[in-house]
């Protein structure tokens, strides 16, 4: 027994998480707690900070997540980083907000995910966001545009520009740029209603009059603390879920260590939500006995569920970047995005897909034998059919391309957006604390580098293309020494390989698909084979999507609380 019961315990207060618990405690008589291993970073300036993006890297709010070495690319480890604060990852990320491109939403439900398509999850996207809109003096000229059909208005969460934007003609030069490249990239007004391809300003989440990042806490927690049914305990860890007496799976709660170093139980009357990322979430599970009865039984636990693809179908992207004089000095920045579809990316797609779509099979088995064959060959294949599908006849984004102006400088970042490689996180110990084994295979199939090849090119011919050409300066890095102008697919590889990072965008660890098929919730978030155990943050996306993770994982999780409110 314990002194503690809630309705439902939310384990994790980050971006999904906060979501859950704000929309079942709007219900007076259901009472919520959420367990936060982290901290309140509501005054730390690392985070609030619009333009301090990194500043809290390797800081305490970071967990800082180490994978193991990357046998296909370089042979080195990489860090994921990930919030470790009432908020989560949205209190350090990039406050990029994009959502997806349509087909890729509706893929979900392709794949056996009944309901869960783009029509569905759109309303979900609105629900949340509280556009802000650009009638800011401010804004005057700096480019930025929206269609007022895509957006929501009336939700927690602020979505806009901030009053650090660049207003001194570069979108419009940059657009005509893009206008002029061979084949050019079209113009998009507003990549947040499902058609992403081109050239666009892209929204953050912050707050435009304060300037100051909007997270999960501030949107989500904070203006609702005063609620007497929705308790956060800070910087507590869940160690397990515990279960109630009986052959049914149902949990009845989770142990937890307090800050004071203290372990107890609390009690949960109706479920555990699951919400602590997708690096953290599977671990969770395993440590919870519901996993692989082979690695559970190697640290001493004893299974509970037999679902041997927890931690599996890891899926994240490569980070790449190159850098260039700028011929003009920026003292603000902005936030300008170009999504190629393959047309764009490669100059023989037609080619290319066909090429890629005959070692679909060869991929499937190297995905497959790479796990010990917990996902089959045939799923694997039948999902990278579907994704190959996405990329060569619904025309999804295949990269990312972000130019950022500072200083003297024009940075870039790149990545492919759909890599096919899959890699896994699971336990190496019983101990909740102990570093768990995540490996994303980064680079293990061959389209994925091509694909970030290809993105470096395109980034050095915008870079050749007038009008902008004329206000940037040399390539800084690599630079031409490095990788030579006309280097060839080796002269690449070498550079992205060893320069590359993570994109930071681990999902799929918990998938949401049918179970035959290898997933481990189902339509309603629930974990197979429980009676009351859901899963509500990134682990669950079955896909990557173009655009960045947060908006989805705050739509997924708007979508959530509507599915356990009427259960
Ligand atoms: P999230 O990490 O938000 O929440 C998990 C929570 O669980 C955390 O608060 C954690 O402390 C807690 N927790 C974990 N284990 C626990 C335990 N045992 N006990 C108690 N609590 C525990 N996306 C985007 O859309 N735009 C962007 O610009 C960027 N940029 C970006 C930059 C960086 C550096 C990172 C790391 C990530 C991004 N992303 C991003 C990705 C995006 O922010 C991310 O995918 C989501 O915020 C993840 O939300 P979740 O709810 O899945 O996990």
């Amino acid at each position: 027994s314990s002194e503690f019961t809630y309705d439902y315990i939310v384990v994790g207060g980050g971006t999904g998480g906060l979501v859950v618990a704000n929309r079942l405690s709007e219900q007076e008589t259901t009472s919520v707690l959420v367990i936060e291993a982290g901290g309140s970073v509501y005054n730390n300036i690392n985070v609030t900070d619009t333009g301090g993006y990194g500043n809290a890297f390797g800081t305490t709010i970071d967990w800082a997540y180490q994978t193991t070495d990357q046998e296909y690319a370089a042979g080195k480890p990489q860090i994921v980083r990930a919030g470790k604060a009432l908020g989560g990852t949205s209190t350090i990320n990039g406050m990029v907000y994009l959502r997806a491109q349509t087909a890729q939403i509706d893929a979900w439900e392709a794949i056996g995910n009944k309901g869960w398509n783009w029509n569905s999850l759109f309303p979900y996207y609105r629900k949340g966001e509280d556009f802000q809109g650009i009638h800011y003096s401010w804004l005057e000229g700096s480019g930025v545009a929206y269609d007022p059909a895509d957006h929501g208005y009336t939700g927690p969460l602020k979505v806009g520009w901030s009053s650090t934007q660049l207003n001194d003609g570069l979108a419009q030069q940059l657009n005509a740029t893009y206008q002029n490249m061979v084949p050019p990239v079209p113009y998009n007004k507003d990549p947040n209603g499902g058609q992403m391809v081109g050239y666009a300003l892209y929204p953050k989440t912050v707050d435009s009059i304060k300037n100051i990042r909007e997270d999960a806490a501030r949107a989500y927690y904070y203006p609702y603390q005063n609620r007497t049914n929705l308790h956060v305990w800070l910087n507590t860890n869940a160690n397990r879920l515990t279960w109630k007496d009986g052959d049914a799976a149902t949990a009845d709660g989770v142990e937890v260590t307090l800050a004071n170093g203290t372990t107890i139980v609390v009690k949960a009357s109706r479920e555990v939500i699951v919400a602590a990322g997708a690096l953290k979430s599977p671990v969770l599970l395993e440590l919870s006995g519901i996993g692989n009865p082979d690695i559970l039984s190697k640290y001493g636990i004893q299974t509970k569920v037999n679902l041997s693809t927890v931690g599996e179908n890891l899926q994240d992207q490569m980070n790449n970047g190159l850098v260039y004089d700028s011929m003009i000095s920026y003292s603000k920045s902005a936030d300008y995005v170009a999504y190629p579809s393959v047309n764009q990316l490669f100059t023989n797609a037609s080619a290319i897909g066909a090429q890629l779509y005959a070692k679909l099979p060869a991929y499937a088995a190297q995905v497959a034998s790479a796990n010990g064959n917990i996902t089959k060959a045939s799923n694997i294949e039948r999902f990278f059919k579907i994704q190959w599908h996405l990329i060569f006849k619904s025309h999804i984004p295949v990269a990312e391309i972000l130019l950022e102006p500072s200083g003297n400088t024009y940075d870039t970042e790149y990545w492919g957006s759909v890599p096919f490689s899959r890699g896994n996180v699971h336990i190496q110990s019983a101990d909740p604390t102990a570093a768990a084994s995540i490996d994303p295979k980064y680079f293990m199939l061959d389209f994925d580098l091509h694909a970030q090849i290809e993105a470096a090119r395109f980034i050095r011919k915008l870079f050749k293309t007038e009008p902008f050409a004329g206000m940037a300066g040399d390539e800084t890095s690599p630079g031409l020494s490095a990788v030579a102008a006309n280097a060839g697919d080796e002269g690449w590889a070498s550079f992205i390989k060893n320069n590359y990072r993570s994109n930071f965008h681990p999902i799929s660890t918990v998938a949401m698909m049918p179970k035959e098929v290898g997933g481990v919730v189902d339509t309603s978030l629930k974990v197979y084979g429980t009676s009351n155990v859901r899963v509500v943050d990134a682990s669950v996306m079955p896909f990557q999507v173009c655009g960045h993770l947060q908006s989805t994982v705050y739509a997924v999780a708007e979508r959530a609380a509507d599915i356990i409110k009427v259960e």
